[in-house]
């Protein structure tokens, strides 16, 4: 798997609500090789803290200009540190790292909540069919800025909030059983919080549809050194930084 350190330069920044924001830089190596569902590790700062680098999945790539973006939620300190950063600056970025979707779905639903939307864009953006259905679930309106991002690459985008403010009201799931029924999809891919992942695979395996799953884990080395991203898998122990962050719902038991 093709892995590389780059010094990326920024190229800039976009707010798209109140703590998330979207950042791109120029990195051809990455944006050359990176598959959807892979992830970056990113030091964010030159000093001596953070030690540790932080990972976000690729959110899209520009082939052209050699570019790739995150979209990242600031959560502490090392993401407070990557939201400072202006275009121009300089980071140094580990990837691709692990494991990435599979690709051969012909009609796929993306089911997606919070930062899990991220990789999601860059795997609607690759798709060369068009025919891509996104079912996007937030607690209210404002968490659905996704849906500017999603539409120039999907057909269809479902909606739920928590508080009915948009789409249908409640969790992805009552939409998502009536979207199974169908009988267009070939293939589910989910990625968000945990609870939310647990009950999606739950419909789509009742619905008898395969269905990948991108886990998120504590990371330290990013490339399965360090055990610290270990899940239970089907007879094994899994790390989820390389043999994942993308798995099928059924090798995975306990995360
Ligand atoms: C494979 C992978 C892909 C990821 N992709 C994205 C992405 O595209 N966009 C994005 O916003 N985030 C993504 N994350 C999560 C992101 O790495 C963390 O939010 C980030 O490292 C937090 O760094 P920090 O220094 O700001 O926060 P810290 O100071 O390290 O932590 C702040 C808070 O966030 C929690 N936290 C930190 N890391 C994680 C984690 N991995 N899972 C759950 N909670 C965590 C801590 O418990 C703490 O409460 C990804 C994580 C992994 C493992
Ligand atoms: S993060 Fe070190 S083994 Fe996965």
């Amino acid at each position: 798997m093709p892995k590389t350190i780059v010094e990326a330069k920024v190229i800039g920044q976009q707010i798209l609500s109140k703590d998330v924001k979207l950042i791109e830089v120029f990195a051809p190596e990455i944006a050359r090789t990176a598959k959807p569902g892979q992830f970056v590790n990113v030091q964010v700062s030159k000093q001596a803290a953070p030690l540790l680098r932080r990972p976000f999945g690729v959110a899209g790539i520009d082939y052209k200009s050699g570019t790739f973006k995150m979209i990242y939620r600031i959560m502490g300190e090392g993401t407070q540190i990557l939201a400072e950063l202006c275009s121009g600056d300089v980071i140094s970025i580990i990837g691709p790292l692990g494991h990435g979707f599979d690709l051969t779905a012909k009609h796929p639903l993306l089911v997606g909540g919070g930062l899990g939307l991220a990789p999601l864009l860059y795997l609607a953006q690759s798709f060369l069919k068009k025919n891509i259905e996104v079912l996007m679930g937030g607690r209210t309106a404002s968490e659905l800025f996704w849906q500017d991002l999603f539409n120039e690459e999907t057909a269809a985008i479902h909606m739920t909030t928590d508080d009915g403010s948009l789409g249908t009201k409640g969790t992805v799931n009552a939409l998502l059983p009536q979207l199974l029924e169908t009988g267009k999809y070939d293939c589910v891919y989910v990625c968000g919080p945990v609870p939310m992942m647990k009950a999606v695979v739950k419909v789509v395996e009742k619905a008898g549809l395969p269905c990948q799953i991108s886990l998120e884990k504590y990371m330290a080395c990013g490339f399965g050194a360090c055990l610290s991203c270990a899940c239970g898998g089907v007879g094994k122990r899994l790390k989820v930084c390389t043999d994942g962050p993308v798995f099928w719902s059924t090798e995975v038991k306990e995360w």
